[in-house]
């Protein structure tokens, strides 16, 4: 019996752990050694269209334990993840911990595993987006130094891998978990309500996801960000589902937009649904790239930098960069249909998961 714990925190994490705990239990109907898994969510996200929703829609056991430590400010929260994660290991000690992505529970349960001498896996190691002014980007710097297994979505991933002097024997190249649920669920998706509401047609509308600090804290930026896109998107309507930092701050603006509309955090089906049938895509997100890339929707990345380099060189991406202004030429594109068709990128079939499960039975 392999031991392992599975760690998930926050939003961008379950539809990475959740086609891995299905390859699991598939793997285990005919496996001679099972494979013993604990589900470990550390409450990072709370709120039920955060978290619970996701489960549901993506069909993912309740786990195991729930460490419960919500908000914080960034030490807080790493704090209270590793004294509460080093407990639950003392108690069950798994021989290996496989944390995904690059949010603060994937960082402190890392260190708390290895630590105690628990061998780490990290699922979407070794993508680095220069910029460490995001915490992202020290978490991915923190938990892939102290990685015994790489599980990689890209070749850039290999290669800065194999820049930073990692053994290839402990990179495994297998692909992208968060596209497993993109193709595993294509057929399940739901229409939101607001699709009906607001009369949305296919290819007529845009989805705008946005809650970095760089883009969301400064009343004032965020404020013209989004007078620069209500007008600049040819009276097309943007649904924009908030995260709850963004709210906060919207709320603050006190202002209305006549083509956003405005929602709150959709479930899983009913965003990609949304996602799906857009004419284009606004974010700041990651994960969001990918899935686009994935559907050939056009994006644009309202960022300076991306971990995720082959959603513009292959893909349908696009970086903007922060200044505001900069959107027009984009969305001038956009509007008048002239955007670059997109590729796949290598192994992202939506086998990914059986294929980390397979080696980490090998282990
Ligand atoms: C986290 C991840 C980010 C990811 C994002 C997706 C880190 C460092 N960042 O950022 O990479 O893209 O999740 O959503 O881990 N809040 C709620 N309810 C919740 C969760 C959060 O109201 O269920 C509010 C709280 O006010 C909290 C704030 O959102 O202070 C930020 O949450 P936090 O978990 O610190 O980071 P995210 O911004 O969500």
């Amino acid at each position: 019996m392999t031991k392992i714990d599975i760690i998930a925190g926050a939003r961008p994490n379950f539809m990475k752990i959740g086609p891995i705990i299905h390859a699991i239990l598939k793997y285990n109907e005919t496996a001679a050694e099972k494979i013993d898994y604990r589900l470990i969510h550390t409450g990072q996200h709370y709120d039920k269209k955060m978290s619970e929703d996701f489960f549901e829609q993506l069909n993912i056991p309740k786990p195991h334990l729930n460490l419960g430590v919500g908000s914080g400010t960034q030490a807080t929260q790493t704090a209270n993840i590793m004294m509460r994660y080093e407990e639950a290991v003392k108690e069950s000690k798994p021989e290996l911990c496989i944390v995904v992505g690059d949010v603060t529970s994937t960082m402190a349960c890392s260190i708390v595993a290895k630590k105690e001498g628990v061998k780490v896996a990290h699922v979407e190691g070794g993508i680095r987006s220069g910029d460490e002014g995001m915490p992202e980007e020290i978490n991915r710097m923190v938990t892939d130094s102290i990685t015994d297994y790489f599980f990689t979505t890209s070749a850039v991933a290999n290669k800065n891998l194999e820049f930073l002097g990692h053994k290839p024997e402990k990179v495994f190249f297998v692909g992208n978990t968060m596209i497993d649920s993109l193709l595993g669920n294509l057929e399940r998706l739901q229409q939101p309500a607001i699709w009906r509401e607001n009369n949305l047609k296919e290819k007529e509308y845009l989805v705008m996801t946005l809650h970095r600090p760089s883009n969301v804290d400064a009343m004032e930026d965020l404020r013209k960000l989004l007078e620069i896109i209500n007008t600049n998107v040819d009276n097309k309507k943007v649904v924009f589902p908030m995260h709850p930092r963004t709210k906060k701050m919207y709320d603050q603006l006190g202002m209305n937009f006549e083509n956003l509309l405005i929602t709150g955090p959709m479930s899983y089906l009913e965003f990609i649904y949304l996602v799906k049938n857009a004419l284009g895509m606004i974010t700041d997100s990651g994960g969001i790239t990918e899935e686009t890339t994935v559907l050939g929707v056009p994006c644009m990345t309202l960022r300076n930098s991306t971990e995720r380099p082959e959603t513009v060189t292959i893909g349908t991406n696009e970086i903007v960069g922060t200044n505001p202004v900069n959107i027009m030429p984009y969305l001038n594109m956009l509007i008048s249909g002239k955007w670059k068709q997109g590729g796949i990128p290598e192994l992202w079939d939506g086998k990914t998961a059986d294929r980390i499960v397979k080696i980490v039975a090998g282990l």
